[in-house]
């Protein structure tokens, strides 16, 4: 749509003239960025808002069992074998997603620059590819490590990594790919502005990793090496083991397509997306959606049954993944801060949400697989999320974890 007149017909079908409130202001490059991107545009999701309900009705849950910490600690031998097995035969790879804003850390940069240390410095992406080293160290070869940015932040994600000689592990192993950007809005659904030439644009959520892989052809590079095997995780969870050979061990051993690592829930009322069967398939229900009764339940043993909180760190086979690439996943309308320029042109920075953003998340894949096996980890152990500045999930609370696990900050 290089063409101002279509842009203007296409903009006021759908009640968003706005857009072009500056246009008349700017000099040839800005007029054509702002064509370009309305042309990508996909209005479909402005009609979300409208729609949002996100509590729609579940289908029949029920409980899911996990390979719990004591049936691993009982396999172990068997289970790392056989990851072993797979990480030599080159048959795992490892995707980073870190095409998020962090908007809760607040963080002015992508948020595995941020750095930890206190003697020294200990940056976020340093101790996720330490993580991952010990794996390879102990394997004796490397895995193909993926690394999922966004227009915001890929370019100072890769030259970070090339300043730090990619934290001793092999550049060759390491590939960046860019995920799709989504419109916001405000809350009366009419699309926000950036910059007088720049719509209001953001990452469209962890969800489409797979296909962004797909689009950016990275995936050939997968197929080529022949990985059978990826292991999906945050950029924000410090203490993650990578690759970890008894969780690979553990999904080729049970004979699924699919694993979650989960943590035992502290306690029924805690606010995390449970992994457990609905309609039979696996699925990954919020704490909201179950009602006090599925909470509080408990097995024979006296164990909470929907017991098994995610944390982001899965593993897919990718001809599984390959068979559900194209369905369509649930977008999810997120109320957020989003800065904008007003109608006079200034740029705002919103203390309280001011609008809607569109994402679709890993979370909802689960669903979509065949099987997917809950295996159990030591909270304390593998699970130190940074997401907010201070308090619960924070860099003070990650770096107590990292102390109590030996790390030197
Ligand atoms: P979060 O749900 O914590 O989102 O992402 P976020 O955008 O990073 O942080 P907030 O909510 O704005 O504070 C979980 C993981 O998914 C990645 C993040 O980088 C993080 O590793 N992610 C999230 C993406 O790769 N792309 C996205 O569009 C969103």
């Amino acid at each position: 749509m290089t063409d101002l007149n279509a842009a203007k017909k296409y903009l006021e079908e759908n009640g968003q003239e706005q857009v072009l409130g500056f246009y008349d202001e700017l000099d040839e490059a800005g007029k054509q960025k702002l064509l370009d991107q309305i042309e990508k545009l996909d209005m479909s999701l402005i009609g979300l808002v409208e729609h949002n309900d996100e509590t729609s009705e579940r289908g029949k849950l029920e409980p899911l069992n996990a390979v719990t910490v004591k049936e691993i600690e009982k396999n172990g031998a068997l289970y790392k074998e056989k990851g072993l097995e797979a990480i030599r035969a080159g048959e795992v790879g490892a995707v980073l997603l870190a095409g998020g804003q962090g908007t809760r850390l607040g963080y002015d940069g992508p948020k595995g620059t941020v750095n930890i240390g206190e003697t020294r410095q200990l940056y976020i992406f340093e101790c996720l590819i330490k993580n991952l080293m010990k794996v390879t160290d102990e394997a004796g070869v490397t895995v193909p490590l993926y690394v999922m940015t966004s227009d915001k932040n890929n370019d100072e994600t890769v030259k970070f990594f090339k300043e730090h000689d990619f934290f001793g592990y092999p550049e060759s192993e390491v590939s960046f790919f860019i995920q799709d950007m989504a419109p916001s809005v405000d809350h009366n659904g009419k699309l926000l502005l950036e910059e007088k030439d720049s719509l209001s644009l953001s990452p469209n959520g962890n969800g489409g990793w797979y296909a962004s892989m797909a689009k950016t052809g990275v995936l050939e590079d997968v197929k080529k090496r022949g990985v059978k095997w990826l292991n999906i995780f945050a950029v924000d969870n410090v203490l993650q083991q990578i690759a970890d050979p008894l969780f690979v061990g553990a999904v080729i051993d049970k004979d699924v397509v699919c694993g979650a690592k989960v943590v035992r829930k502290n306690d029924p009322e805690e606010r995390v997306g449970v992994l457990c069967l609905e309609d039979g398939s696996p699925s990954i229900v919020e704490y909201y959606e179950m009602t006090e009764e599925m909470r509080t339940l408990r097995d024979e043993e006296g164990e909470l049954a929907y017991a098994f909180g995610v944390i982001l760190n899965y593993l897919f086979r990718v001809d599984e993944l390959d068979r559900i690439v194209n369905e369509k996943l649930m977008t999810h309308v997120v109320e957020k801060k989003i800065p904008y320029i007003n109608e006079a042109g200034e740029h705002i920075k919103p203390e309280t949400p001011n609008g809607y953003k569109f994402e679709m998340l890993i979370l909802d894949m689960i669903h979509l697989v065949k099987n997917c096996l809950p295996y159990e980890v030591v909270r304390e152990h593998e699970f130190a999320p940074i997401k907010n500045k201070t308090g619960i999930d924070s860099i003070e609370s990650a770096k107590e974890l990292l102390r109590k696990n030996g790390v030197v900050l």
